[in-house]
């Protein structure tokens, strides 16, 4: 893999190598502004590299100067006006295909190859960056033969990471909250970092794989990250600068309580007329300093982080409050529905976690203002390896929701473990909250799909980032794969999460020596496409989630949580395990989905096996869909998980891949796999025996539990 300099920074996947097919051609750019400048630039870059040719089309101006007739790739704004007769004709195809008013649409572009022109055609320039990048991942293939031309556009149109980064080191969190790739990128010593190269550097894989919007610091503000809003507003500005040449609006993390603690007044009420002015005039400022700015991120009310509660006020009070002061330039508050008791007694049976958001939420469903976005974990508990999907998806058709993803791996191996999520993420925008026939959680998060339903507009799709200033960015650099599935998935949730796959690894992996690079592609695919599944295989059973060390959430204990407060329980004993979480007998919670999955959920036998234990407690002799009693199947998982790690491991060290790698990145991989050997064996051991000691039941297959 080729590395960048001078900053010594890994260009994962926007090595030079990528940009050889465009950088080698005659590439003609039309129209201007910042985002045009940006796809200027990246096309001279490519260019100054492997020998071709960049310009720059004049405003006015006839003949193949202008209209790029003698180029071999036009970038070109639909509005200018000497495009030439193939981008014309384009044009003018797909205008009348779509009834003659028909729109490219914001951030959207057509692809096309006419009489040995490659054409991109986009109505804003951001369509324009995005379609430079459809070229790169396109590599020689877009300067092949004719190609009819493609409407590309985005379905959702907030894309967005959430970065859970601290200004100060958190004595007990860290720079960057379940960060797994050393320190902030923004962030250092206590201010924002004074070379943004590398934010910079971020910014444009960020846009090349498709996202469009960032929050700059932790969703848990602490004191100093209170000030973002106020005295260190210059840092966001700064950013922003930053962020804005690669189509990324900056959004920021705010304390509810912020008119107290930065502004002075005796209460944060959301209905006091000094707090509403207080908010206003910081708002106003902030657009002072960042024009487009994104708005808000709230945590309100959840792990003790303040909110309206405090005042006797509901959410959709609290959240109006910021909405109203962000309306008159255009911004959004991402309020986030992650609000439940984590004081629990676990004596307690009658309460559930799962339940918590749809019953905060679910009755606010109408009351929030239009530039409200409420963001919604994808699962009702906490970003756990397999959850079924958050049944407030379903539940507010008159808010506009977004739904939240984690890419950074708190739960799913902390990116000492391969466990590529593209398929987690694919099977949750594609799941159907009413059957799997009606709309997706997709189209729920992009909205505007169904017209006449009086369903609201989307409000996106939204992650935590999993990058820091690692020189691989993500730690273990096959994490990386994961930023990238999600932007592009976010882009196009229909989008198949394994040819995503292949995509990354064709753009990240150059080889460095001589010789066929299949066998590396061909390596790197079979060891990543199902290792979420490998990964739940080794880890806690059947939905039931957990298990994990308490505090810091990596390795096993299956019991770590059981009789905490946190509402993260199993309840095994001598007879069986998991969570009755139906209608009939348990805490209710089937009944916060519409049929048909109150229906299918409530009933072990029709229940997903790989859900039963989310929302049954079942003996262990319970027979599976699958036909595998539920001790026997953990067993057979804990064996063949742990297994299928170490076959990765021994793949990676074949040394006809390895001779094919850059050794550095070569020796990270290895060492992330040794330790996730080691740990699948813990998780396999620890899991194999407490079930075997609590039910007594041996393993059918007579192998060793210790
Ligand atoms: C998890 C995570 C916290 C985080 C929280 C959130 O509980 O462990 O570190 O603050 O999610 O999403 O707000």
């Amino acid at each position: 893999m080729t590395e960048q300099t001078p900053t010594d920074v890994h260009a994962a996947w926007l090595p030079a190598e990528a940009f050889r097919s465009l950088g080698s051609r005659r590439v003609l750019v039309h129209g201007a502004g910042p985002l045009v400048d940006t796809v200027y630039e990246e096309a001279a870059r490519a260019c100054a590299e492997h020998g071709g040719q960049v310009r720059r089309a004049p405003a006015q101006g006839h003949g193949p100067a202008a209209t790029g007739e003698d180029a071999d790739l036009v970038l070109a704004l639909s509005s200018a006006n000497s495009l030439g007769p193939a981008a014309r004709s384009v044009l003018a195809g797909f205008r009348a295909a779509g009834g003659g008013t028909a729109a490219i649409g914001d951030e959207g572009y057509l692809l096309a190859r006419r009489d040995g022109t490659t054409l991109v055609l986009a109505d804003d320039p951001a369509g324009l960056l995005y379609g430079l990048f459809h070229v790169v991942r396109l590599g020689a293939a877009a300067f092949t033969g004719d190609r009819p031309a493609e409407h590309h556009r985005p379905a959702v149109r907030s894309r967005m990471l959430d970065h859970w980064d601290n200004v100060d080191v958190h004595p007990v969190m860290g720079q960057v909250e379940r960060g797994y790739s050393g320190g902030s990128l923004f962030w250092h010593d206590g201010r924002a970092r004074g070379d943004l190269t590398r934010v910079r550097a971020y910014a444009r894989l960020l846009a090349a794989c498709g996202i469009n919007a960032v929050s700059v610091n932790n969703v848990n503000v602490h004191a100093t990250e209170a000030l973002l809003l106020t005295e260190r507003l210059g840092d966001v500005a700064a950013l922003a600068d930053v962020f804005r040449p690669y189509g990324i609006r900056v959004h920021l993390s705010v304390s509810f309580a912020a008119p107290v603690v930065l502004g002075g007044l005796p209460t944060a009420d959301p209905l006091d007329p000094d707090v509403r002015a207080w908010w206003a005039e910081a708002t106003a400022r902030v657009h002072q300093a960042v024009p487009d700015f994104g708005g808000y991120v709230v945590k309100a009310d959840s792990e003790g982080q303040p909110g309206p509660f405090s005042y006797g006020r509901s959410h959709a009070d609290g959240a109006n409050l910021l909405a109203r002061a962000l309306a008159p330039f255009g911004g959004e508050v991402h309020w986030r529905a992650f609000v439940y008791d984590h004081r629990q007694d676990w004596r307690d049976r009658t309460t559930d976690r799962a339940r918590a958001a749809f019953d905060h939420f679910a009755p606010l469903d109408g009351q929030f203002d239009d530039n409200v976005v409420l963001q919604v974990k994808h699962g009702p508990m906490d970003f756990q390896t397999r959850e079924p999907v958050s049944p407030v998806i379903a539940a507010m058709p008159r808010t506009r929701l977004a739904v939240e993803f984690q890419v950074t791996q708190e739960y799913t191996g902390q990116q000492r473990h391969v466990c590529y999520l593209g398929p987690m993420w694919s099977g949750i925008l594609g799941f159907g909250p009413w059957g799997p026939e009606g709309p997706t959680v997709a189209s729920v998060a992009g909205g505007g799909t169904e017209p006449g339903t009086g369903r609201a507009a989307g409000g996106g799709i939204v992650a935590v980032s999993n990058a820091g200033d690692d020189r691989y960015w993500t730690g273990h650099p096959l994490a990386q794969a994961n930023l990238y599935a999600f932007g592009r998935l976010a882009w196009a949730p229909g989008a198949d999460p394994a040819a995503l796959l292949d995509e990354w690894i064709d753009l990240t992996f150059v080889p460095v020596a001589a010789g066929d690079p299949a066998p590396l592609r061909h390596a790197l695919h079979a060891m990543m496409a199902g290792s979420w599944r490998t990964y739940e295989r080794y880890t806690a059973p059947l939905g039931v989630g957990f298990m994990v060390r308490p505090g810091d959430h990596y390795g096993p204990d299956v019991d770590g949580y059981e009789y905490t407060p946190w509402g993260t329980y199993h309840f095994a004993d001598r007879d069986g395990v998991g969570v009755d979480r139906t209608r009939a007998t348990g805490t209710g919670f089937t009944g916060q989905y519409p049929a048909p999955w109150s229906q299918v959920y409530e009933s072990p036998g029709r229940c997903p096996d790989e859900l039963l234990l989310f929302f049954h407690h079942v003996p262990y002799g319970h027979v599976l869909r699958s036909g595998s009693t539920v001790v026997q199947h953990i067993y057979d998982t804990h064996f063949d998980g742990a297994e299928e790690a170490a076959a990765m491991r021994r793949r990676w060290a074949d040394p006809a891949l390895t001779r094919l790698v850059d050794p550095a990145l070569h020796a990270r991989v290895g060492e992330r796999l040794d330790e996730q050997v080691r740990c699948a064996e813990e998780w396999r051991d620890q899991v194999n025996a407490y079930f075997f000691r609590k039910s007594g039941v041996p393993d059918a297959r007579g192998r060793r539990i210790p």
